[in-house]
Formats: structure tokens, C-alpha cells, sequence
């Protein structure tokens, strides 16, 4: 059942949504204010946001991000996906930067908010949601550094499908030896601006290489996997008689997925056997030769869950498989979207009706 309140216009772009084509033209905001904390959340029109140009955020990089959605189910009901769990990754990530750390609670709420606002911007179609986009960012102009004593948190809302990287098609990364996304101690499990920034140069060069991504390796000795770019990833072994799924542990230098945390789990309700664990390149490498490393897939908020067709590894070029999506890839996506649509009963309640 779709929203019955849409204009015509509305209902050409939720056909065909993009991701983050079209923002609803609403956003939710919340300040913080050392000494008054945090505001209620309100939901106003889209504007631009008026900064000094000596603000704290913008010289210094006091600025953290969140990516949840909103989903449509079949009788039309609408619900948010995790979003204390986004919270509390956003007050993690504030706190990391030394930022005012938002009461999840909070941030749910205000996230309810928009979405009420908005609800008819909630597509209609399996895969499809409303993208929030939830930026805490210091607003307080001062060049000396210090932590800001303002904050903003703005919300902005936007349909979309989901957003495969490399439109419906597996995806093709590469490594680099040269650079890395994150170290030990570093700031890799925050969603802050700077670590996408970071990204960015090698990632255009693997672009203009032919690949989509860069899978990242760690930062001491170049030796194990971490993430893409914007993706956690995992890895599908067949070298027994049932398939075991694997994907790098978080331990400070990888973003703390919630799609991964998600799929972890919903693995492991089917009776999959799943291990969060460290694996070199090397072992990608030898398993993708000997076929026991049958698939590769990323997973994220905006991307959900996407096939790694091939791998760049240090000059060499290799098929992951037939460099097709795998069915456990596909099984692992579709177990997701189903409870995000509600087609299977929410066992971990995740979702937060609207
Ligand atoms: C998300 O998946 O929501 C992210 O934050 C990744 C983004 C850079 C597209």
C-alpha cells in the first residue's frame, strides 16, 4: 500500500529516487550549548547554514556524520532502522573528536521527527527508504583549537535506492600498498569527515585504474584486510561442507557497521557459521586461487549489500568466482531488507514505528 498523499511530481521521483537526488526540503535540528545542552528537536525548512568563517568545525574538523534509513512496510506502515544504535555510534563518534555527545534517545527522536514530517517521502518499493543523513558539526567560531562549545546537529532526508556503488552491478576493487585509510589509535571507527577526506585521493586513482573501490589494508604492516572506502566487507569460505562467513573485527580502524553488525546477526539466527576475524591479503589471495574463497560482498547503510566481483591485489587481477553476485551474498541482502520492510518478524527489534 503507498502513501495516498503525494503529488504527481513526488511520485515520479520515488520511481526513480537515485540516492540523494532529491532532498524532502525539510530538515531536523538540534543544538547543544555548553551552558545550556542540548535543544529539543525541531523540524524546519531546508536552508543553507550560516557559519563564521572562523568556525571551529570547519578549520579543525569537528564534524561527525550518520547514514539510517527509513522503510515502507507492505501495509504501508513506516519505520525507522535502528536508530538508538545510530545514535549511540554518533555519540561515539562525537566523543572520539571531542564533541558534545547526543543522548541516543535524542537523536531517535529527532530522526522521528523528520520522518513524520515527511512520511510521504518514504518510498514505496523493496530496497528502497528514506536516507537520513544526520551531521553534528562545531558551530562555535574561534580559531584557537580547542574543543567548540556549540554544536549543530541538521538532519537531512532524501529518498533512495539503494545505493550499489557501481549501480546494479558487482562492484571492482583494488588495494594500495602505499596509502592507508586508518591506524591503530587513529580515528578509523569514527564517521568524521576527515576519514572519508582521507580516502579520496587513492580511491580516484583506483577509479581512473579501472576499479570502483579500494579495499583498505591496515595501516602497520599492509598485511590485512579492513574496509572499503565507505563499506565494510565480508568474505563467503566454502572449504567445508557448509559455507563459514568472516568479516574484520572491530578494533578501533573500521567503521562499527550496523549493516555488518546486522548481517552478523542474522547469519548466525540461520545456523550460518560466522566469525569476526583478522585476514591477510595473502589468504584472499590463495583462497580466491584454490576457490575456497567463493564470494566477497560490502555492506553499508547507503549500499546495504553488494557483490565484490574483482580483486586488484598487488598487480594481479582476479575473479572472485564467476565475478557474479553468490547466494550467500544475495541470501544475507534479501534476510535484511525483509525485516527492514517487515516481511519477517523483527526478532531483534530494530525497527522503531514511526
Ligand atoms: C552510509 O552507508 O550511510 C555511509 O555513511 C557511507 C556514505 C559515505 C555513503
Amino acid at each position: 500500500m503507498s502513501e495516498p498523499h503525494r503529488t504527481a511530481e513526488l511520485e515520479a521521483i520515488l520511481k526513480d529516487p537515485g540516492f540523494c537526488r532529491h532532498s524532502t526540503g525539510h530538515t531536523a535540528v538540534v543544538d547543544w550549548d555548553a551552558d545550556t545542552g542540548w535543544s529539543d528537536p525541531r523540524v524546519e525548512p531546508w536552508r543553507d547554514l550560516a557559519m563564521d568563517p572562523a568556525t571551529l568545525g570547519l578549520h579543525y574538523g569537528q564534524a561527525v556524520f550518520e547514514g539510517l534509513k527509513a522503510f515502507r512496510a507492505m501495509d504501508g506502515s513506516v519505520h525507522l532502522f535502528r536508530p538508538e544504535d545510530h545514535g549511540r555510534r554518533l555519540a561515539r563518534s562525537a566523543a572520539r573528536l571531542a564533541m558534545a555527545e547526543m543522548p541516543a534517545e535524542l537523536f531517535a527522536r529527532a530522526c522521528a521527527a523528520l520522518v513524520a514530517a515527511d512520511e510521504r517521502w518514504v518510498p514505496d518499493g523493496y530496497g528502497q527508504s528514506l536516507y537520513l543523513r544526520p551531521l553534528l558539526i562545531a558551530t562555535e567560531p574561534d580559531l584557537g583549537l580547542r574543543p567548540s562549545k556549540r554544536y549543530r546537529c541538521v538532519i537531512l532526508a532524501y529518498p533512495a535506492d539503494p545505493c550499489f556503488g557501481a549501480g546494479f552491478r558487482p562492484l571492482s576493487v583494488t588495494t594500495s600498498t602505499e596509502t592507508v585509510r586508518a591506524v591503530r589509535g587513529g580515528t578509523g571507527e569514527a564517521k568524521c569527515a576527515g576519514n572519508y577526506a582521507v580516502s579520496l585521493l587513492t580511491r580516484s586513482e583506483a577509479q581512473a585504474s579501472g576499479y570502483d573501490e579500494v579495499l583498505w589494508l591496515d595501516g602497520l604492516g599492509r598485511r590485512r584486510i579492513e574496509e572499503l572506502s565507505t563499506m565494510n566487507v565480508f568474505l563467503v569460505w566454502r572449504d567445508g561442507t557448509e559455507p563459514r562467513v568472516t568479516t574484520p573485527p572491530c578494533d578501533g580502524t573500521i567503521v562499527r557497521g550496523l549493516t555488518r553488525d546486522s548481517l552478523l546477526t542474522l547469519a548466525t539466527d540461520r545456523g550460518i557459521a560466522v566469525a569476526e576475524e583478522h585476514t591477510t591479503i595473502d589468504a584472499v589471495r590463495a583462497g580466491l586461487r584454490s576457490g575456497r574463497l567463493a564470494e566477497v560482498f560490502a555492506c553499508g547503510t547507503a549500499g546495504v549489500v553488494v557483490p565484490v566481483g574483482r580483486l586488484g591485489i598487488g598487480g594481479e587481477d582476479m575473479t572472485v568466482d564467476d565475478g557474479g553476485e553468490g547466494p550467500m551474498t544475495a541470501l544475507l541482502r534479501n534476510s535484511l531488507l525483509d525485516v527492514q520492510h517487515g516481511r519477517t518478524p523483527d526478532a531483534h527489534g530494530w525497527l522503531q514505528t514511526i
